[in-house]
């Protein structure tokens, strides 16, 4: 089992999981983040860490978004590891709480679009 980042990060990417992951497991697209399942200890701690509650445990992913446990394994072969907490995407005010995000995923990696960082 592990956690999995699901559709409320899109857009937002606050990274403040990031901070916390004692396992270095997580993986930054250019709006989104992923956890690499093989990575993932299960300690939890990024849960309460996310702002926007986008993290759940495997088993506990809402129906409607368990898509993203294949995306997660998927992206976290792709994108690059992300070890430190950097600024919240420009957006993301905007983004909280809003649905029907999974279609704006970018499947480039963070590398390709850097400039909103400081
Ligand atoms: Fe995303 Fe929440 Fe981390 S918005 S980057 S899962 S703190």
């Amino acid at each position: 089992m592990t956690y999995v980042v699901t559709e409320n990060c899109i857009n937002c990417k606050h990274a403040d999981c990031v901070e916390v992951c004692p396992a270095e497991a997580f993986h930054e697209g250019a709006n989104f983040l992923v956890i690499h399942p093989e990575k993932c200890i299960d300690c939890e701690i990024c849960v309460s860490a996310c702002p926007v509650d986008a993290i759940f445990f495997e088993a506990n992913v809402p129906p409607e978004q368990k898509e993203f446990v294949a995306i997660n394994a998927q992206y976290a072969h792709l994108w690059p590891v992300i070890v430190e907490k950097k600024p919240a995407m420009p957006d993301a005010e905007y983004w909280h709480g809003r649905p029907g995000r999974r279609q704006q995923l970018d499947p480039n990696p963070a590398s390709a679009k850097e400039s909103y960082a400081c």
